[in-house]
């Protein structure tokens, strides 16, 4: 009896210290690893600039002043890369590596310390992306006439890309956030956060910073198209309600409806975009329709900012997931747009 006592006690005395060695041994490896583990973030974003459309080079002046200001009146909590979408103008290593001495000099004559111009050099992409004009659409538009033949067909092509394109672009696709500025956008003083973490932490879907109409000679047809959709899509035209959406008069009244009305638009030189909920299968049907006749924008000049608005109000909780971002200092053309006060975001 005393023998397998003692022998139970010397079993019992060694599982004993050997699960407490193991814990002595793991647990505090494990704590340091995770103090020491790299934060991750819990999404993947993007700033996006596209910078030419046309083969051949552009001037890149105004891109030269932005990218700078946004690098260093944003306090970044993550520096997400700036991609620079171009039809061919970065092709060259050697135009890209002018393109970094310029940016360099550019980053100095704004005060950027050498570190954070290092800082912002490494964020920059180049992403080639080719624009072509759709099938039906003759490359001599102009001669025939477009609504708007004023910088054809490059204009057609970023107001068809940024509506539609975009969503299906393989380096934009997967992000979880986009933010697209223009070559002359300007975050001119600093901001009190990070969009992107605003966008995280308050659970948005989209922001902008400014909303127009846009005028009904360049939007021809886009009420009709609008109506006729939500007709057809009931959970649309619930959406469009529950946002408040107003239609011009005599919306069932079946000739002109809507002609030369006015439409409004989110302005999109500031753009800021959560892709899956612009991914979700209702709205790339939606693209996917608004893509199927090209004359929309190669003919009657469609634009990114009212499409977006219609976007937005048709497949979005304007209220909740929308988000004014006027807390960001910011100027398009050298024309500052209006600001509020800024709450720097919790910890
Ligand atoms: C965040 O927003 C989405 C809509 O985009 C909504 O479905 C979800 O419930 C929201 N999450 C929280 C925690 O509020």
């Amino acid at each position: 009896m005393g023998y397998t006592r003692r022998l139970a006690a010397i079993v019992l005395a060694g599982a004993l210290m050997f699960y407490f060695a193991r814990s002595l041994h793991y647990s505090p490896t494990s704590a340091s690893q995770n103090r020491f583990r790299q934060y991750r973030p819990p999404y993947t974003a993007a700033i996006l600039y596209l910078v030419s459309v046309m083969p051949g080079p552009r001037n890149a002046d105004q891109l030269l002043r932005s990218l700078p200001l946004m690098h260093k009146n944003i306090p970044w909590r993550h520096e997400w890369p700036i991609l620079l979408l171009h039809a061919g103008a970065y092709d060259t290593a050697e135009s890209r590596s002018d393109f970094i001495r310029r940016l360099r000099e550019s980053a100095e004559e704004q005060n950027l310390t050498p570190d954070a111009a290092d800082k912002l050099v490494k964020r920059i992409e180049f992403i080639p992306t080719h624009h072509e004009l759709p099938p039906g659409i003759p490359a001599s538009g102009a001669s025939d006439e477009p609504v708007w033949d004023v910088e054809w067909p490059a204009y057609h092509h970023v107001c068809a890309f940024f509506s539609y394109k975009i969503f299906s672009h393989p380096r934009i696709k997967d992000l979880t956030y986009f933010w697209r500025l223009d070559d002359d956008s300007h975050v001119t003083t600093p901001a009190c956060f990070d969009p992107f973490e605003y966008m995280h932490v308050h659970n948005k879907s989209y922001a902008f910073r400014q909303q127009d109409p846009d005028m009904g000679w360049v939007t021809e047809g886009m009420w009709p198209f609008v109506s006729n959709y939500a007709v057809r899509h009931p959970e649309v035209e619930a959406r469009l309600n529950s946002n408040h959406w107003e239609w011009p008069p005599n919306r069932f009244w079946p000739k002109n409806f809507g002609q030369a009305e006015n439409f409004q638009s989110y302005q999109t030189n500031f753009d800021l975009v959560k892709v899956p909920r612009f991914r979700t299968p209702e709205m790339m049907e939606f693209l996917d329709e608004l893509a199927s006749d090209p004359t929309r924008f190669y003919w009657y000049r469609w634009g990114d900012a009212p499409v977006r608005f219609a976007q937005v109000n048709m497949f979005l909780d304007v209220a909740n997931e929308v988000h004014r971002m006027c807390e960001i200092p910011y100027a398009h053309k050298d024309d500052p747009f209006e600001e509020c006060g800024c709450v720097p975001l919790m910890e």
